[in-house]
């Protein structure tokens, strides 16, 4: 084990010893081996510098309550990188080799897993890039296929704590049916210009679909979470033992739109939502609808769920607020979840693959 202080890391890169690495030639991908170097003897013209073609994935590793790793979720993140490998015109990464990679890392950074209470994770960060040296616009035929692992720390050492949420009409983070699915550099870089100012003013952003400015997109990193507390008067609902609470339906919404990224964590707690009963709604919503919402958040891979207290719409001079404590419903679906990728509860779902140690 490392002599590290877990209760310090914070979402910051620790230098692993080993990274893995895979090249792609000629339409063959190598075998996956690590090595210590995390320098790249990388061609100027390479087609990842000149036009962008880079893709990148986030997912953890779990040191659980029995002392055994799960890693959470990876064939999600291994299909979603293959289609931003498809998006940028690269090779995909087959699953196999992906988990491989993955499993290869994690294999020779045991001592960077974190152990069981701290909070703190082994994070892995797959990258694909395009090689091949080329100055006429267009993709390469070769590429890079590398995880970079890292422990990080806790999102919440202590307790929750939430984030202000600021709107901005003058940047967008990615067209409709552009790259916005993908989960592509180019996406990160073209909302740097909304996100810093935010950050220096210890809020975040959150983007509205670029075509009307109308409906919520997502939060700056993150998918976009609400909570309703629907009025039902159905008995059938009652009967059907649908109603959580005397008269109320708990709504989970979150946003449908063509330019956001296909969240893992969101999709993991749609279900967690689902069977306990909440309706569960994907759809264009609009900015306004934040007044009828009980809880907002955030929500990925980093932080699982991050409470929103207030978004603030400056241009309106509009600000809607969601109280400064996480309110229950998101709370208890935040704990469903870290319960399982901690081993506290069951894998119903299969969610985790549990590591020989
Ligand atoms: C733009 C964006 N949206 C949503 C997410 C959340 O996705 P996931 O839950 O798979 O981490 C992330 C983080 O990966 C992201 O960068």
């Amino acid at each position: 084990m490392k002599n590290i202080d877990w209760s310090k890391l914070g979402f910051h890169y620790t230098e692993p010893d080993y990274i893995v690495r895979s090249a792609y030639h000629n339409g063959v991908w190598e075998e996956p081996y690590a090595t210590k170097d995390k320098f790249l003897h990388l061609h100027v013209s390479a087609t990842c510098l000149q036009y962008g073609q880079e893709a990148f994935e986030g997912l953890k590793a779990f040191r659980g309550v029995d002392g055994k790793i799960r890693i959470f979720r990876w064939r999600e993140n291994a299909k979603r990188m293959a289609k931003s490998a498809e998006g940028l015109y690269m090779a995909p990464v087959p699953e196999e080799l992906f988990g491989k990679a993955i499993r290869l890392a994690l294999d020779k950074n045991r001592d960077f897993l974190p152990p069981y209470g701290t909070g703190a994770t082994l994070y892995f960060r797959p990258l694909l890039i395009g090689t091949t040296p080329r100055l006429g616009v267009g993709p390469g035929r070769d590429f890079e296929f590398i995880v970079i692992p890292s422990p990080i720390g806790p999102y919440y050492p202590g307790k929750f704590h939430c984030t202000t949420f600021v709107v901005n009409r003058h940047v967008d983070r990615a067209a409709p049916y552009g790259t916005g699915t993908f989960k592509v550099g180019g996406n990160y870089a073209s909302s740097f210009r909304a996100t810093e100012p935010a950050h220096a003013q210890g809020m975040d952003c959150l983007f509205l679909d670029a075509k009307y400015h109308r409906y919520i997109d997502e939060c700056s990193a993150a998918n976009f979470i609400g909570i309703r507390k629907l009025k039902v008067e159905s008995l059938k609902l009652k009967e059907a033992g649908k109603l959580k609470e005397e008269s109320f339906l708990i709504e989970y919404l979150t946003p449908r739109s063509s330019a956001i990224l296909p969240s893992i964590t969101n999709d993991s707690l749609m279900t967690l939502a689902r069977e306990r009963g909440y309706k569960v709604t994907r759809r264009h919503i609009r900015l306004e609808e934040l007044a009828d919402m009980s809880e907002a958040a955030a929500c990925g891979t980093a932080c699982v769920i991050s409470p929103i207290d207030k978004v603030i719409d400056p241009e309106k001079d509009k600000i809607y607020h969601f109280g400064d404590e996480p309110g229950p419903v998101l709370s208890e679906l935040y704990h469903a979840l870290r319960d399982i990728q901690f081993g506290r509860a069951e894998d119903k779902h299969h969610w985790c693959e549990v590591i020989k140690n």
